[in-house]
């Protein structure tokens, strides 16, 4: 989603800085990118669309003390270089996150003012609005405070205007906004990410502040305190490049051994040292699970751990829903928001909303310095590591580890026997390896070049498996481009078996024992319509004309085992979108940090 770099500091280093900032946030998932920075008094605005490198072959490394740079993933108006940040109207420039929700209103007052607008987008509207306030306050504070006013929706701006060289504007409200600083310079970005490589001592903007950056100058207008809180950056989230993977997608599925390993290692060694450090559950007797995406699907694999092993009611909810809908908790639900991002504004917005009814809230997030993980009650770090691709992979097995741990902890806290979760902890330690195996050993990439051309692909499973086809199925849509379902195996018959047709590739899970003749049959419907079945399992199935293919995953406690079962779906995604020629790890119309709504 969109990234914001703003920089105050050395003559020679800004463009590069500006360049280099905006690479580290191109994870995140853009369309087009600009900079705009204040020469000799005048101000140079350089844009394109598509990738940065067309950006770069625009820009000239010329000497400035003052810039910003925005990666932008439309929202208002379509992909194009008009409508690409740096926006300006009058003596405003800036760069933008977010949406203006009253943009309409705020342009037809705007153009009876005489303001004309060249492209469709929001953001240029803001800057108009701003624009025009400062014309009548002459204060640019005045004027941003005149904006945090009368603006509906979420914003990070970064601002500069032309009556005052050498001075940078932001503002935030729901959109992630960080300043660092070293002795000489000032940064400002909406990820720590982009300036982690320049500076280590980052302040996090609070909703509402409004910032104005002179040489060595900071003034922060608060609605609490005015103050900069300066923290030092853990960088244990940077990004280390591909390490010799073809994609980041690649390395972080290999890299899923370790990121186990880092959760479950210190529950090995002292477990009655480690279940204490999690909350205390005892007194919740409903828990509601709240995420988007994967993370919402491992909101299904929770419950399900949850409900099987701990018999707590268990909601699983999707953010969007979530934070319009009237809400049944009380102060025994905890809520459990899951992102690996920790920005998502949906999942965010649904914390907010638990947090302000004092509700007790327990964030899974991946990035520790995030707003999710600053606001929630408790958090539970998912130690995953940076998650670059877009696709996420290692962050949902981190999570899938974390609820396995919170279902744990719930057991224990019912029984208070360790003697019963020794053993479970003994499986859970030979899950690094049995990843490490199952990688070395799974035959994907033959499988993938077979069904590589299909347009439609289709999951099968119960219960837990059709947990896990969902994470699946959106694996492969994401980023092979492939149409694809996932369905309760029971299910397809209702409507959507009229799509199986001659060699439509057919994907089942059958690990649930205690359905899998169930799931057996339904194979066999699809089987005898044309379809070319591919079963993966970790059983030995008897009889086997019902499939043309096999993937064995090998077999633990039950309760681990969905840890296991997304592995071969994870690398068949990626065999699929390489034969297919694909972005993988930057899947088109896609971002990383999802901070829009
Ligand atoms: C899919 C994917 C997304 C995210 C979703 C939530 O591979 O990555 O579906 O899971 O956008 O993001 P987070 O976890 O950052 O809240």
């Amino acid at each position: 989603m969109c990234g914001i770099v703003g920089y105050l500091g050395k003559q020679e280093k800004t463009i590069s800085i500006l360049i280099t900032g905006l690479k580290a946030l191109e994870y995140r998932g853009y369309d087009s990118a600009g900079i705009a920075y204040q020469k000799n008094n005048k101000i140079k605005v350089i844009k394109s669309v598509g990738r940065l490198e067309q950006l770069e072959k625009k820009v000239k490394l010329e000497n400035t003390v003052l810039g910003i740079g925005h990666t932008r993933w439309a929202t208002h108006g379509k992909a194009c270089t008009t409508n690409s940040h740096p926006h300006q109207s009058g003596n405003i420039t800036l760069v933008h996150n977010g949406i203006i929700e009253n943009y309409i209103e705020l342009k037809q007052m705007l153009e009876k003012k005489g303001y004309q607008f060249q492209t469709e987008t929001d953001t240029e509207v803001a800057a108009a609005f701003i624009d025009d306030a400062l014309k009548s306050s002459k204060n640019m504070i005045k004027a941003l405070k005149k904006a945090k006013e009368k603006l509906k929706g979420s914003y990070a701006f970064a601002i500069f205007n032309d009556l005052e060289p050498d001075t940078l504007y932001a503002m935030k409200k729901e959109s992630p906004l960080v300043l660092g600083k070293t002795e000489e310079e000032l940064f400002l970005a909406s990820d720590p990410m982009a300036i982690s490589s320049y500076t280590k001592e980052i302040c996090y903007l609070n909703e509402g502040s409004i910032v104005k950056l002179e040489k060595n100058k900071v003034t922060l207008i608060e609605e609490k305190d005015t103050r900069p809180i300066w923290k030092t950056l853990n960088i244990e989230n940077c990004n280390n490049g591909k390490n010799g993977y073809a994609h980041y997608m690649l390395k972080e599925i290999y890299e899923q051994p370790d990121v186990i390993y880092n959760i479950i290692n210190p529950f090995l060694k002292d477990p009655e040292m480690e279940f204490k450090k999690l909350p205390n559950f005892s007194k919740y007797k409903k828990i509601q699970i709240v995420a988007c995406g994967s993370a919402y699907h491992t909101g299904l694999v929770g419950k399900w751990m949850i409900e099987t092993y701990a018999s707590i009611p268990v909601e699983v909810e999707i953010a969007s829903e979530y934070r319009y809908k009237k809400v049944f908790y009380d102060k025994k639900t905890l809520v459990i928001v899951v992102s690996q991002s920790g920005e998502t504004a949906d999942t965010l917005a649904s914390l907010r909303k638990a947090n302000k009814d004092h509700i007790d809230t327990l964030a899974l997030v991946n990035v520790i310095t995030s707003t999710i993980a600053r606001e929630a009650k408790y958090i539970l770090p998912l130690k995953a590591g940076s998650e670059i691709a877009v696709a996420t992979t290692k962050a949902y097995l981190a999570q899938l580890t974390l609820f396995s741990l919170i279902t744990l902890k719930l057991k224990l806290e019912q029984s208070s026997n360790m003697e019963e979760i020794i053993p479970l902890l003994s499986a859970f330690q030979k899950l690094p390896l049995k990843i490490k195996k199952l990688l070395e050993n799974l035959k994907t990439k033959d499988i993938a070049s077979k069904i590589y051309k299909h347009n439609d692909i289709f999951f099968l499973g119960r219960s837990i498996d059709y947990a896990i086809c969902m994470e699946a199925s959106l694996k492969l849509k994401e980023i092979s481009y492939i149409h694809s379902e996932a369905y309760a195996a029971g299910e397809l018959k209702h409507g959507t078996i009229s799509l199986i047709e001659e060699k439509t590739p057919v994907l089942s899970l059958v690990t649930d024992t205690s359905i899998q003749e169930k799931t057996i049959s339904n194979i066999k419907e699809v089987k005898a319509r044309g379809a070319y079945s591919i079963v993966v399992t970790n059983q030995k199935l008897e009889e086997c004309d019902y499939c043309d293919d096999f993937i064995i995953v090998p077999s633990t406690e039950p309760l681990f085992q969905p840890i296991l079962n997304i592995i071969p779906f994870q690398l068949l995604a990626y065999e699929i979108a390489l034969l297919r020629g694909c972005d993988i790890d930057k899947p088109k119309n896609l971002a990383k940090s999802v901070t829009v709504e």
